[in-house]
C-alpha cells in the first residue's frame, strides 16, 4: 500500500458522482475519496460512456483512469480498495473480483441481492483478512445515531413494539429503466435501510415475519411496490411496518418512526431519517428533542457527515485495524431480513428467521 490508500469506484452513478450537484441530497463518494486526507482516487469503470465523461469532465480523473469494466480496470491499475456503487444486482460479481484481487471492498446496501453469495462472499474476505463493509448509513445519521444510543442507556426502558410507516412516490418514468424491472423494489431500495436500523437501534435480530405484498393500477413498476409486514424479533419486539414506493404524495414526510418502550415514545417523521427525534416520556404532553445538539439537520449535511464517517472507519479498519463499522456479516442479516419478507409475501405464510 503507498502512503495514501488507493481507491477506485465501480459505478458512476448518482450515488457516486451525482448527475444534478445543485439539487443532490449528497456530495457522492468520488468528491469524498478526492477529499479525503488518507485515500487517493485513482481509477473508476462505468460501462456507461456519458458516467465515464462526467468524471473525466468534472476533473477528478484523467481518461486514461477510466474503464468500461472492473476486469480491464485492474488489469491495469493498481489499486487498494474499491467502492462499489453499480446497481446491486452487480454488486456480488465485483466484490467477488475485488476479493480474488486482494482488494478491500465498500459496497452500497443492499449488500447482494442474494443471502447464498453473501455468506460465500463475507467468508472469503474473513478468509483472506480483507475488510469488507456495506453502506447501511441509516444507522448512521445523526437519528439513527441516538435512537441506538438511547436504547442502550436503557432511557426507554424495555422496547415493546415498532410502527414503520412509508409512503414514497418514485413513480418517476425518468429514472433509470433497470429500477423498474427490479424485484421487489421498496424491499431492496429502502426497506434495507429500514430493517437494518431496527436491527441496530434494538441491537436485536428478527425471529420471524408474516405479512402481504401490493401495488396499485398506476405502478409503472413490474414488481410489487407496497409491503405489510408483521415481524417478531429475538427479544419479542413486534415491528409493524407498512410501506410503498407508488403513493402520490408529495407533501407528507415519507417516514414515520414510532418506538414505544416502558417509559415513553421514540418518533422520528421525515423524508430520509432526519432530525428531530422527539421523546415523549411517559404521561408528558411535549416531547424532548434528542437531536437539537445536531449541527446541520438538513437533509444534505445528514447525508455527507454519515458518508464522511463510514468512509473514515473504513479507511481506519484497513489502515490501522480499527473495528469496521458495518462488516459484511453484519449487512448480511439486513439482507436475509428482506429475503424473509419476500418469501412471506409470496407465500403468507409465517417465516422464521
Ligand atoms: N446508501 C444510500 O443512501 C443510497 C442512495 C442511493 C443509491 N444507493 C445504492 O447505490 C448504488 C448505485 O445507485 P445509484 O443511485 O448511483 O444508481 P445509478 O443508476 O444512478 O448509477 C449506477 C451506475 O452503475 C453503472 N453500472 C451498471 N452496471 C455496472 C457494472 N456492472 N459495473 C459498474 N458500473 C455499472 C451504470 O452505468 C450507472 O452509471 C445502488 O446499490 C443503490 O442501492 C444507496
Amino acid at each position: 500500500m503507498s502512503n495514501r490508500l488507493r481507491v477506485g469506484i465501480v459505478g458512476i452513478g448518482n450515488r457516486s458522482l451525482p448527475k444534478r450537484p445543485d439539487t443532490s441530497n449528497w456530495d457522492g463518494w468520488a468528491s469524498l475519496v478526492a477529499s479525503h486526507e488518507g485515500m487517493i482516487l485513482t481509477c473508476a469503470c462505468d460501462p456507461a460512456l456519458d458516467a465515464r465523461d462526467r468524471l473525466v469532465d468534472r476533473g477528478y480523473l484523467n481518461r486514461e483512469d477510466v474503464f468500461p469494466d472492473l476486469e480491464g480496470l485492474l488489469a491495469q491499475r493498481d489499486v487498494d480498495a474499491l467502492i462499489i456503487s453499480s446497481p446491486a444486482e452487480f454488486h456480488a460479481d465485483a466484490i467477488g473480483l475485488a476479493g480474488e484481487a486482494g482488494l478491500h471492498v465498500l459496497v452500497e446496501k443492499p449488500f447482494v441481492t442474494d443471502v447464498d453469495d453473501g455468506r460465500r462472499l463475507a467468508d472469503a474476505f474473513n478468509a483472506r483478512q480483507l475488510t469488507c463493509c456495506v453502506i447501511q448509513n441509516w444507522r448512521y445519521k445523526d437519528v439513527g445515531a441516538k435512537i441506538q444510543a438511547f436504547i442502550e442507556s436503557g432511557s426507554l426502558g424495555t422496547v415493546g413494539h415498532v410502527f414503520f410507516r412509508y409512503v414514497r412516490n418514485r413513480e418517476n418514468p425518468n429514472y433509470p429503466a433497470y429500477i423498474f424491472e427490479e424485484a421487489h423494489p421498496l424491499l431492496y431500495a429502502m426497506g434495507i435501510h429500514h430493517f437494518d436500523l431496527i436491527r441496530f437501534s434494538l441491537n436485536d435480530e428478527f425471529h420471524s415475519v408474516i405479512g402481504q405484498s401490493f401495488k396499485p393500477p398506476w405502478s409503472h413498476y413490474q414488481s410489487v411496490t407496497g409491503v405489510n409486514l408483521t415481524f417478531r424479533t429475538h427479544n419479542d419486539v413486534i415491528v409493524i411496518y407498512s410501506g410503498t414506493i407508488s403513493s402520490k404524495n408529495t407533501c407528507l414526510p415519507l417516514e414515520s418512526l414510532i418506538i414505544e418502550g416502558e417509559k415513553g415514545t421514540l418518533v422520528n417523521e421525515s423524508d430520509w431519517s432526519d432530525p428531530p427525534l422527539l421523546f415523549y416520556p411517559e404521561g408528558a404532553k411535549t416531547p424532548v428533542d434528542l437531536t437539537s445538539v445536531s449541527v446541520g439537520c438538513d437533509i444534505k449535511t445528514q447525508y455527507d457527515r454519515s458518508d464522511q464517517k463510514i468512509l473514515d472507519h473504513f479507511f481506519r479498519a484497513i489502515a490501522y485495524g480499527d473495528p469496521p463499522l458495518c462488516t459484511a456479516k453484519d449487512a448480511l442479516e439486513s439482507v436475509v431480513a428482506v429475503e424473509k419478507c419476500r418469501e412471506a409475501c409470496e407465500t403468507g405464510e409465517l417465516i422464521l428467521f
